[in-house]
Formats: structure tokens, C-alpha cells, sequence
């Protein structure tokens, strides 16, 4: 926030745009309630930024392209998610990327501003073909989505982008294009600095002990899940394989619950306390798998209550997104209008007249 006088002179402080998003592939799950959306919902309610949180349908198309139906369906799943961790739209605009025409104008212009070669370095990118096996068969709407990326995030003069460490590069190459074209066409966007989840606090490993926590490895937690479903992934989840008799001292490293309940459990020392009891030997891994559950259960169940609220009139759901990216649009057309101006394709702006010649 820094002071600003308004027109008529009053001092206010102005509030920072934050900009983020995701991808609707899917319902979200407790990984990206951790790595992201519960700082999202803080940094919402602090008071000092204009939040705008996109779902970025288009982006998910670029690798989905023959599968509209589960972008379709996820969409509102992804909105259900957000409602429910307390993405509050009284304070937070939340929109449909394929709803904001000027994204896909402003990609256009930038699209020039980006060589192949500066493309293919961009390291996440280049992980995700590789995951994708896509080969030489990338799509290149998938190819150039970091440069889309940039016009999600200028559109609305995005200063504070809240992403996941595998975003660096984005925000890099949109920084990149912001300071070409106010190079080349005069000042109009804004740079944008990447806020990224603190160091060493990595991202949730699956209930299996996968490095990842995803969909396709079904070892994900989603926000979704009822109590049921959630005892019986935690009761599903990887300890140490060596600890067979309760009386068995443990493995605390690479343990799940432990993993998790240093991210979940306020009660540290509790935490600290159950570790030494589990190295000992004389703590069984039911026990302690249902005292995670009840640790996630409190998290969880108010935000569960919330969704399946939400659930129950799925037209108010749409209806915030719609009047969500009515908003959006009127701030991208505004930048839109400047970035023309600026190009100069606003031709018929000042259409001269005869007498003008
Ligand atoms: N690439 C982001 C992801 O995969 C989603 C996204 C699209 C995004 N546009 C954005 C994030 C703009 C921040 C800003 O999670």
C-alpha cells in the first residue's frame, strides 16, 4: 500500500492488484490449499491488495484441447474450491479467463515480443513437454502459453503474483515482455514481482510418500472429500514399511504422518512429542493416523461445510463468476484501449476530418 491523493485531494492508500490463478483440470486438493490458496485467502482479508483470481481455462485447453468437457466440468469444481477456503467475492474478483477477450488481443501484440528460441529455454515449459510426452508434437498454443501468461497478469497491471515455485519463469519472461514493449512502445505495463511460498517449506507430498501430490498418482486429498473418504486415505497413507509391531521403534524421516502433521498440526510440541514416542517404539500407526485425522478433520470440515453449501445452488456460483468477469473485463478493456493507443492500431480514435486533412 503507498499513500495516494484522490481527485479531490483526500490521502488514500492504495491498494496493490494481486493477480493469480489456476488451471481447471481438476478439483483442487489439500496441496494447493497449503502451497497457495490459504495465503491467497490471507493476503485477501489483510486489506491491502485489490485480488483478482482467475480460472484459466484457456491455459487448460492449450494441453486439453481435445477434452473441453473436463475443463468444463472442473470450472465450477475450481470455483466451488475457492468459495469454499474463503475467496470472498465482496473482496476478491474472481473470473473466467476464456470470458476476457482482451487476454487474447493483448497475447496477439506480445506474441511478437517473444522469440522461439527465448520459448524453448523456459525450464517449466520444457519439464512439462517432457512429462506430457508430447515429442515434437506440442501444440503451440501450449508452446507460447507463458506469453498469454503475461497478458493474464498486465491486463490488469498485476503487481503481486502469489505462485507456486514452478511459476519463476513465467513471471520472468513476463517481466521480459512488460519492459520490451514499454521499451518499444512507450510506458503502459506494469512489472510484476512473483510471491513465492516460503523457502523449505516445499510442496505436500502424496498419501503414498510420490513427491507430488496429483490427480493422476491418486494420492491427493481434495477439499471435496467427505470425513469418510478422508479417514480412509489417511489410514491409506505411507509410514515406515519397517515398522510392523507397535513396539517397533520408527522411521519419523519420510513418514507421511509425520510429513503431515508438521504442515497441519498447530500443536508443535505435540507433534515434537509424538515423534519421540514413534522413534521409541510403542506407537502404533493406527493411533497415530487417527489423531492426523482428527488434525485434518478440523482444517478441513469447516471448509467441506462451506462447499457443499455453496454445491447446493450451483447458479449462484456461475452468477459470481459472471459478474466477476464483467469486472475483469472492464479493467483489461481499459488496458486494452492503452496498449492500442500505444501500438498505434487505435485508427478510429480521432478520425480525421476533411478539413484536418
Ligand atoms: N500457470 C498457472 C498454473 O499452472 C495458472 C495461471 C495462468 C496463472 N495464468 C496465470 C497464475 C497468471 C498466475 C498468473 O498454476
Amino acid at each position: 500500500m503507498f499513500a495516494m491523493p484522490d481527485k479531490k485531494g483526500r490521502i488514500f492508500m492504495a491498494k496493490k492488484v494481486l493477480l493469480t490463478g489456476d488451471r481447471p483440470t481438476g478439483k483442487l486438493h489439500i496441496g494447493h490449499y497449503i502451497g497457495s490458496l490459504k495465503n491467497r485467502v490471507k493476503m485477501q482479508n489483510s486489506g491491502e491488495y485489490d485480488p483478482y483470481i482467475m480460472i484459466a481455462d484457456l491455459q487448460a485447453l492449450t494441453d486439453n484441447a481435445r477434452d473441453p468437457e473436463k475443463i468444463r466440468r472442473s470450472l465450477v469444481e475450481v470455483a466451488l474450491d475457492y468459495l469454499a477456503v474463503g475467496i470472498d467475492p465482496a473482496k476478491s474478483t474472481i473470473f473466467v479467463q476464456s470470458q476476457i477477450p482482451a487476454l487474447s488481443e493483448l497475447n496477439m501484440y506480445y506474441l511478437n515480443l517473444v522469440t522461439v528460441s527465448r520459448l524453448e529455454r523456459n525450464p517449466t515449459v520444457k519439464a512439462e513437454i517432457q512429462q506430457k510426452n508430447f515429442n515434437r508434437s506440442i501444440p503451440a498454443g501450449f508452446f507460447t502459453y507463458p506469453v498469454s501468461q503475461a497478458a493474464d497478469i498486465t491486463a490488469f497491471k498485476g503487481e503481486v503474483v502469489p505462485v507456486g515455485d514452478d511459476q519463476e519463469p513465467m513471471l520472468e519472461q513476463t517481466r521480459e515482455i512488460v519492459r520490451s514493449f514499454n521499451s518499444i512502445y512507450g510506458d503502459v505495463l506494469v512489472e510484476p514481482t512473483g510471491v513465492f511460498p516460503p523457502k523449505g517449506s516445499g510442496r505436500l507430498p502424496g498419501l503414498d510418500g510420490n513427491a507430488k501430490m496429483s490427480k493422476s498418482l491418486g494420492n491427493a486429498i481434495y477439499l471435496a472429500d467427505d470425513a469418510a473418504t478422508l479417514t480412509k486415505k489417511v489410514m491409506s497413507m505411507y509410514t515406515d514399511p519397517n515398522h510392523i509391531r507397535v513396539s517397533d521403534p520408527g522411521q519419523v524421516e519420510g513418514n507421511m504422518v509425520f510429513t503431515y502433521l508438521d504442515v497441519f498440526d498447530p500443536d508443535k510440541q505435540q507433534v515434537q512429542a509424538l515423534k519421540e514416542q514413534y522413534q521409541a517404539g510403542g506407537l502404533g500407526d493406527v493411533k497415530l493416523k487417527r489423531y492426523l485425522n482428527e488434525v485434518l478433520e478440523a482444517e478441513l470440515a469447516p471448509i467441506r461445510e462451506r462447499r457443499n453449501e455453496f454445491a447446493q445452488d450451483l447458479g449462484a456460483v456461475y452468477e459470481i463468476l459472471r459478474q466477476g468477469s464483467i469486472r475483469a473485463n472492464e479493467v483489461a478493456n481499459q488496458t486494452l484501449q492503452e496498449v492500442r493507443a500505444a501500438i498505434g492500431v487505435n485508427y478510429f480514435d480521432n478520425i480525421p476530418t476533411p478539413n484536418q486533412g
